[in-house]
């Protein structure tokens, strides 16, 4: 089923990760070179945390034909173990499971009336996700120690934690959820069977890490819900004799990154020409992978509907909208795309004169130009529909130059450490944002820099390294060392 790179073939070690997208990738240049690529992300930023110090391995899935080739040539670090899964079994397993039905339903994103459709194409899939599900696991039985600690991370392989204790019971399995858990009613949109393989999947883990304790809540009464277990008060689930302890590890922004890459010359240089952009106007920012879950139409709306209703800002706000591709194999994305430019191009000619264009988007990435606009924000808008944490919530206060008044959904994970500095908004009240917006806009210098400060410090609580670490050894047992 999967190959894997010849060059770690034979190599075990005592800390194994493993993940969908890993932390380098591979591009095909036209003369047939190929060029790696760091992999984005915060799962990137927090799982790379472990250093160079530690003997690890990380297992990822080749996720283009450049990485598929790499992993042939065996060119990834010793390290890096990618595999090379057949491309009709990753494509169903990743667009059709992983990112149409069990993204879609952590985040609440079916428009039910239509969608799912569990049907024959649907169990196709499935069987593909079993399979991808299992490629991982025999990669993990391979490469870790006896005795080792496996982390295995977020929706993609929610069955590798039982498949790989099947296969090697002497191992420390750990398995954490970067999104959002389902509530029990809308879980249960999933096959029965599916619902309950899902669950019994990340039960094969000693621990289960969530990002706050609403996800890892909804997980415990979604196990009770559907597999009849039991749960302590401590958040420890048993299921057919054994115990799984769930836990929470609310993942930071990196400080000392960010602070010393939104200085570097190339964010200077664009934050110069986004204040020419600007000149004396006041900015909204946004800044997202176009994703369904951002909700980034509704934040234009809310725009629209301010720009409407208080004419004091026309001519004295720019909204910077940053929305970079993701996940364009699927067609809700495109369609969804397609819906964010139009809704910007609207709002631009209803209110837009010579001199100021009042929706400035970008859809095209480039980190440089995110950072200078976190810098530049007096207003960041961070308002998605359901999100694990969202870390530009967290990372937006770091870098802010001047201060930063932060409009967040109540939905975002973030909001558990956030909320009480943020102005908080529920997301589908487009009305209600509106009015935030309008109250951040105005909300005077002093008490702007007085949250901001507030809210870096509660951003960095747990920075990427302590996270990654925390759960290293609640799932060893160590004392965790002390970070710096
Ligand atoms: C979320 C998921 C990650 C994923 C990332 C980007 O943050 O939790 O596992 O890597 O989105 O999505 P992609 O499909 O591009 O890997």
């Amino acid at each position: 089923m999967a190959r894997t790179t010849t060059a770690t073939a034979a190599t075990t070690a005592p800390i194994v990760l493993a993940s969908n997208r890993g932390p380098v990738s591979f591009t095909i240049e036209d003369d047939g070179t190929l060029t790696p690529r760091r992999g984005g992300g915060g799962l990137v930023s927090g799982l790379s945390a472990i250093g160079t110090e530690q003997e690890s391995i990380w297992v990822c899935a080749a996720l283009s034909d450049g990485d598929r080739a790499a992993a042939r040539q065996g060119l990834t670090d010793p390290d890096v173990h990618m595999l090379d899964i057949d491309p009709g079994t990753f494509t169903r397993a990743y667009n059709g499971i992983a990112n149409s039905t069990l993204w879609f339903v952590h985040h609440l994103l079916y428009d039910t009336p239509t969608k799912p459709v569990f049907g024959a194409n649907f169990r196709r899939e499935w069987a593909s996700y079993e399979a991808y599900n299992r490629a991982f696991a025999d990669a993990l039985a391979t490469c870790a120690a006896p005795g080792a600690a496996v982390l295995v991370q977020d929706y993609h392989l929610s069955l590798t934690p039982s498949l790989l204790r099947e296969l090697r019971p002497d191992l420390r399995i750990g398995h954490f959820s970067h999104t959002p858990w389902a509530p029990p009613d809308y879980y249960r949109l999933l096959p029965d069977d599916v619902a309950a393989q899902v669950l019994s999947g990340i039960l094969g883990a000693d621990r289960a890490g969530f990002l706050t304790e609403r996800w890892a809540r909804t997980f415990a009464q979604c196990c009770e819900a559907v597999l009849g277990a039991t749960v302590s008060d401590s958040l420890a689930v048993t299921h057919e004799g054994r115990t799984t302890q769930l836990g929470v590890h609310p993942l930071g922004a990196d400080a000392d990154f960010l602070r010393e890459r939104s200085h570097r010359p190339d964010v200077d240089a664009r934050l110069a020409g986004l204040r020419e952009a600007v000149g004396d106007r006041r900015t909204i920012v946004r800044v997202d992978r176009t994703e369904l879950s951002k909700n980034i139409v509704r934040g234009l709306q809310a725009y629209q509907h301010l720009l409407r209703t208080r004419p004091e800002w026309l001519d004295r706000v720019v909204h910077i909208a940053f929305a970079y591709p993701s996940r364009h194999d699927l067609p809700e994305y495109r369609e969804y795309t397609a819906a964010v430019l139009r809704t910007a191009q609207e709002i631009n000619d209803e209110f837009g004169t010579a001199s100021w264009q009042p929706v400035i988007l970008h859809v095209n990435d480039d980190f440089p130009r995110s950072l200078a606009a976190y810098r530049l924000a007096d207003v960041a808008l961070v308002n998605p529909i359901r999100d694990g944490m969202n870390l530009v919530a967290k990372e937006v206060p770091v870098v802010s130059d001047t201060g930063v008044a932060l409009v967040l959904s109540r939905e975002a994970g973030a909001h558990a450490e956030l909320g009480e500095d943020a102005l908080t908004v529920n997301p589908y009240d487009v009305i209600a944002t509106a009015d935030a917006l309008h109250a951040a806009l105005n909300m005077p210098q002093e008490e702007r820099a007085a949250r901001t400060k507030r809210l870096a410090e509660a951003s960095t609580a747990l920075p990427p390294t302590g996270w990654f670490l925390e759960q290293l050894h609640a799932l060893t047992g160590d004392q965790p060392e002390v970070q710096e």
